[in-house]
Parts: structure tokens; C-alpha cells; sequence
């Protein structure tokens, strides 16, 4: 199997496991020979690079790159970067992936639409507190960001019985979903959502989209979810309108600077629920396919799929 001049994908990424991938891409992409950077001893067999934040000067190394996979499905930290090779860039389009976003998110809508916030301070005091559940159609969600992972989780909720609303820049239809389009929208929007789920990738539109004056729009006493990119947000005016109890709790899966520092005041608030980074994750099993139909189709010289436009942003 093993032949000496197979073309080599150079894997990096801190936060997934590369014996995953290698198996999982033995077996959809025999023709190429999977490895970590430090493995490679001639740079030139490189053609693909399988990516998640890798080092300043990564791509350098290689000068026979033919693709640059985004192991994730936001492009804007590998488009922020100055030392991009000038080949096609994919990123990862994978239903599973969507699956496990519409998961996060459904948890995230529901611990705020049963009202779980209120029920932890309760047991932290030793309080029997009843609360009267609503039913879901009684809680108005906003998605905002209806891509590819934005529609599935719209999709989601409307299944489970929310009022769901949708947003996106451009026109788009979801079944089941009230769509609205552009910035002339975007009020009347906001100021329905009483819980807002942020899906909107990165982009030169979309950075501090949520600034102040936007976040005032949501009706008081909402909630919020981010699992896009903390930049969308203004998170400084973020922390003001938690505090204030104008937006009442929230669930913050990205933040503006990751790690999430120790002295950022949100880690100290029990209306916020923080977690690192992961409300969804690339899927060795699932995405191995669509990495293996675009090296054959490099190998053929066709043009790639999921290819993204730097120019757009995604
Ligand atoms: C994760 O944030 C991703 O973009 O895949």
C-alpha cells in the first residue's frame, strides 16, 4: 500500500486527534500518505495541507501545495492570515458537523426556554422554586446565520415546536421558517428574539455586527447563544446589557479572544454559560469523504467543492 511517492497531506491542528484522521483518510484517501509536519522529510511530496490554526510561516514549507483544507467550517483565522498559499481553499461542509452544531444549539435554546438558569440558582439555595413551563411555541427563537449550519439548526427548532425567525444578509428560504433578509431587517428582527442563537460566520460584514446599539434592539430579559465567532459581537456592550439584566443569560460557546482570559468578567456570572470552543467539531468519519473527492478531483484537475471565496469570506 505504502508506495514512496505517494503525495503527502500535511495534518495540523492542536485541538483534534490526528490518528483519527490518518485512519479515517487511510481509508477514503489511500492514494495520498497522511502526516504531521514533523514526519516529513521532503517538503516537496506535500501537495495537500489539512488545517486548523497552524502556525505563522506553516505553509511556506511547501512549495508544491495544491490545497489547503480548513479543518473546521469558519475560514475567517485561516483568511486573517499574510502567509496564505495562492491555491484553492476548501473548508469542511459536513452534514454531521451540522448535526452536532443543531445539537449544541438545541440544548442552548432549551436551558433557556425551560428556564434551567432559574431552577441551578434554585438548588444552589435549596429552593423547591416551581416555575410553570411554556409550551414552545410560545418562545420566539431568532437564528441568525442561516448557512449551512444556521439552517439545520433553525430546521431543528422549528421541528421541536419553537417560533422560529431566521435571518441571513442575503435571501434564503428554510421550511418552517420566517425569513428575513439584509440590514434593513435586521431590527424588526432582533426585536422579536427573545432567545437570539448567533450562526453568522466571520467576515469584514459580519465583525461587531452585534455592536451596542444592535444588542438594545433584542426585547429586555432575552437570552443570547453565540456558537459563530465572539467578534460578531461587541462583547464589551454584551457584558454591560448582562449586567443591567437587559439581555438576562446567555450561552457563549466563542468569545472575542480565545482562550477566554481569567480576569474577563463573564467567567463570574451565573446567568452565563461558558464553554470552550466546541459546540461543533470536524468529524474524521464523515468529512474524510469530502477531503477524499476533492484530492481527486485535484488529482484530475477539476475544480474543488466547498472551495472558499477569500473575497467573501466564506
Ligand atoms: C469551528 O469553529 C469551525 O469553524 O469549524
Amino acid at each position: 500500500m505504502t508506495t514512496p511517492h505517494r503525495p503527502i497531506l500535511v495534518f495540523y491542528s492542536a485541538v483534534d486527534d490526528f490518528g483519527a484522521w490518518q485512519a479515517a483518510l487511510a481509508a477514503a484517501a489511500p492514494e495520498v500518505d497522511v502526516r504531521l509536519a514533523e514526519e516529513i522529510d521532503d517538503p516537496a511530496r506535500v501537495r495537500y495541507a489539512l488545517v486548523w490554526k497552524p502556525p505563522a510561516h506553516f505553509f511556506s514549507r511547501y512549495p508544491s501545495l495544491q490545497l489547503v483544507i480548513n479543518l473546521g467550517a469558519g475560514v475567517d483565522s485561516l483568511l486573517g492570515r499574510t502567509d496564505l498559499p495562492a491555491v484553492p481553499i476548501t473548508r469542511l461542509s459536513d452534514p454531521a458537523m451540522a448535526r452536532m452544531m443543531a445539537g449544541y444549539v438545541l440544548f442552548a435554546v432549551l436551558r433557556h426556554a425551560r428556564d434551567i438558569v432559574f431552577f441551578q440558582r434554585a438548588q444552589r439555595a435549596a429552593r423547591w422554586s416551581y416555575r410553570h413551563p411554556k409550551s414552545a411555541d410560545q418562545t420566539r427563537v431568532g437564528i441568525l446565520g442561516l448557512g449551512e449550519l444556521g439552517s439545520v439548526a433553525a430546521l431543528e427548532l422549528a421541528r421541536q415546536g419553537f417560533d422560529v425567525r431566521g435571518w441571513a444578509r442575503t435571501p434564503g428560504t428554510v421550511d418552517g421558517v420566517a425569513c428575513f433578509h439584509g440590514l434593513d431587517t435586521l431590527g424588526t428582527f432582533l426585536a422579536a428574539s427573545q432567545v437570539l442563537v448567533v450562526m453568522l460566520p466571520l467576515t469584514p460584514h459580519t465583525t461587531g455586527l452585534l455592536d451596542r446599539s444592535r444588542l438594545q434592539q433584542l426585547p429586555q430579559g432575552a437570552c443570547l447563544v453565540n456558537v459563530a465567532r465572539g467578534k460578531v459581537i461587541d462583547e464589551a456592550a454584551l457584558i454591560e446589557m448582562l449586567k443591567s439584566g437587559h439581555i438576562a443569560e446567555a450561552t457563549l460557546d466563542v468569545f472575542a479572544q480565545e482562550p477566554l482570559p481569567a480576569d474577563n468578567p463573564l467567567w463570574a456570572m451565573d446567568q452565563v454559560l461558558i464553554t470552550p470552543h466546541l459546540a461543533s467539531v470536524a468529524l474524521p468519519a464523515t468529512a474524510s469523504t469530502q477531503i477524499a473527492e476533492n484530492i481527486r478531483r485535484v488529482e484530475a484537475g477539476e475544480s474543488v467543492l466547498h472551495q472558499v471565496d477569500p473575497a467573501r469570506g466564506y
